[in-house]
């Protein structure tokens, strides 16, 4: 397998401190990787660097073999990159299907004449794309509650939505940032079989997650993180044995992945 997103040696630093330092990875093409680490690890921090949120103060980062080292997010999701976010902002006041149709704007063909005149044209490209959101609602489970208002989702509704929303965007490449947390085991389970299937339409998965039974049971690899440094990576076996893996969870204390 090829690799499809890798960063050299990226670092990132907030007001003098590190938060990121010299994180070199190699995102294979197809795989579901996870990346772990204690709170405060610089889990978030390396996504924030690679979609260009937050650009690494020194280090690339490569999209299929294209550098896009300092693009902004709305260009590195053009070039197949998309994300979804451990705080969630969908539009409150506005349905699922507006939430999901905002993301496939980028992909409507009609040009800026054709939208302002409402041709033929426009209509029949509005058709595929509220066609294509409604697809996306029912691939996450979420067709019923198309017309709700975002506002009126529960928690793991809304976790949900996003992850439509990110792949309203179409990419090669998804990150999830937690897309688990906060959510019964019924949820969770869901959630892994979903992860699955987007591995499955040709989607690279690159997850970061805390619960440890998502993580082993779904990775193909996973890369630990702490203090900002990569400190192990390997099969999911290889990365529960590592010495310096369970000394970093022990250290903090919380979320330890021994289950
Ligand atoms: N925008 C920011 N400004 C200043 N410091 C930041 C910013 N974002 C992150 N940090 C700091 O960088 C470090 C890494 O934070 P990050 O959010 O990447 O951790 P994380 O591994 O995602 O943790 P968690 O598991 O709790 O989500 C922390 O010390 C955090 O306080
Ligand atoms: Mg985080």
């Amino acid at each position: 397998m090829s690799d499809i997103l890798t960063t050299d040696n990226i670092s990132v630093a907030f007001g003098g401190v590190s938060a990121l330092s010299g994180v070199s990875v190699e995102v294979r093409e197809g795989e579901i990787l996870s990346i772990i680490g204690p709170n405060g690890a610089g889990k978030t921090t390396f996504f924030n660097a690679v979609t260009g949120t937050f650009p690494p103060s020194a280090g690339r980062v490569f999209l299929e073999g294209k550098e896009i080292t300092g693009k902004k997010p709305h260009e590195v999701a053009r070039l197949g990159l998309a994300r979804s976010f451990q705080n969630l902002k969908p539009f409150a006041e506005m349905t699922l299907l507006e939430n999901v149709l905002i993301g496939r704007e980028s992909h409507a063909v009609t040009g800026m004449l054709a939208t302002l005149l409402r041709t033929r044209a426009f209509a029949a490209d509005e058709e595929r794309q509220q066609q294509k959101a409604r697809e996306l609602l029912a691939f996450v489970g979420l067709e019923r509650r198309q017309e709700s208002l975002a506002r009126n989702l529960t928690y793991g509704e809304r976790k949900m939505l996003e992850i439509a929303r990110a792949l309203a965007l179409e990419p090669r490449v998804l990150l999830l940032d937690e897309p688990v947390a906060g959510m019964n085991p019924t949820e969770t389970g869901f959630v892994m079989e979903l992860v699955r299937k987007i591995r499955t339409q040709g989607i690279t998965v690159v997850m970061i997650e805390h619960d440890m039974r998502m993580v082993m049971g779904i990775s193909d690899r996973i890369y630990v993180l702490d203090h900002g440094e990569l400190i192990a990576s390997g099969l999911p076996h290889e990365v529960r044995a590592n010495h310096r893996v369970i000394e970093a969870y022990l250290g903090g204390g919380k979320h330890a992945p021994t289950h």
